[in-house]
């Protein structure tokens, strides 16, 4: 699908449908604990949607059963929710994606299920750092490939494994817009970035390997060697002072 610039009222409702996936990952980190199932976190994601009058991005996008995606430990992206019961120190990506009047928000964040090893708590935090660098990068009239690189010279300083495979994308009235948005690159390729042109920015980011594998549900992707990944995401708009975030995190109602 073509790419598209937005003008300030198109991305005003975006940040209303980007409001609503932070509510649902509001609720998902204050429920979650160890003994929930990833299905019981598509429930509060369902509720939030339906309470908020969204409907789920995701839900029969390709066939796709659910309302979210959740992806534990070694799974990087588009884990299915299911009878799977997180435990003590699992971490676990969920990707949330809203339709509010016409627009698409989309916003991942990896949480830690109760205490967590050193090890997973640094790949969050790198990851979650990456995404900041990426979000900053997102300059009018500079080149995509400056988003990539942003994530990819993180990732490399900290010896993160970079996910190829996957990256984020243009966004908007449809999910997927162009451009493909990757998770390496050069600040010198790619197309320029104009003002109000919004994307979904997501580097995923592993303890090893950044070989992926799919599941034989054709869905759950997974590091090829079993370590860790992190998947931070958020939708954002160009500026002239970098990515305007429209689906920022309400911490506030966390208490
Ligand atoms: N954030 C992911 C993406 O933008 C979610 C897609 S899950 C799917 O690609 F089920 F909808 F494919
Ligand atoms: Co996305």
């Amino acid at each position: 699908m073509a790419m598209t610039i937005k003008n300030e009222r198109e991305i005003q409702r975006m940040e209303a449908a980007g409001h609503v996936v932070a509510l649902v990952h509001a609720a998902i980190e204050r429920e979650l604990t160890p003994g929930l199932t990833t299905a019981d976190l598509d429930e509060i994601a369902r509720n939030v949607l339906a309470e908020q009058g969204a409907v789920s991005s995701f839900l029969g996008y390709h066939g796709y059963p659910a309302h979210i995606c959740t992806s534990v430990n070694d799974e990087i992206v588009h884990g299915i929710p299911g009878r799977r019961r997180l435990c003590e120190g699992d971490i676990v990506s969920v990707d949330v994606g809203a339709i509010l009047e016409g627009f698409h928000g989309d916003s991942a964040w990896t949480y830690g299920v109760g205490a967590i090893s050193d090890e997973a708590a640094a790949l969050l935090r790198d990851t979650e750092e990456a995404l900041n660098r990426a979000v900053a990068a997102a300059v009018s009239n500079h080149r995509l490939g400056a988003i990539g690189h942003a994530v990819e010279a993180f990732a490399r300083s900290r010896q993160r494994g970079v996910v190829k495979d996957y990256g984020g994308h243009g966004i908007g009235r449809q999910m997927h817009e162009d451009p493909h948005v990757p998770n390496i690159g050069r600040p010198d390729r790619g197309v320029l970035m104009r003002t109000g042109l919004t994307l979904a920015i997501e580097p995923m980011l592993t303890t090893g390997t950044e070989e992926t594998r799919t599941l034989g549900d054709n869905w759950t992707v997974v590091t090829a060697d079993g370590s860790l990944a992190a998947h931070f995401e958020h939708t954002v708009a160009v500026s002239p002072e970098g990515g305007r975030v429209l689906t920022r995190r309400l911490s506030s109602v966390l208490e």
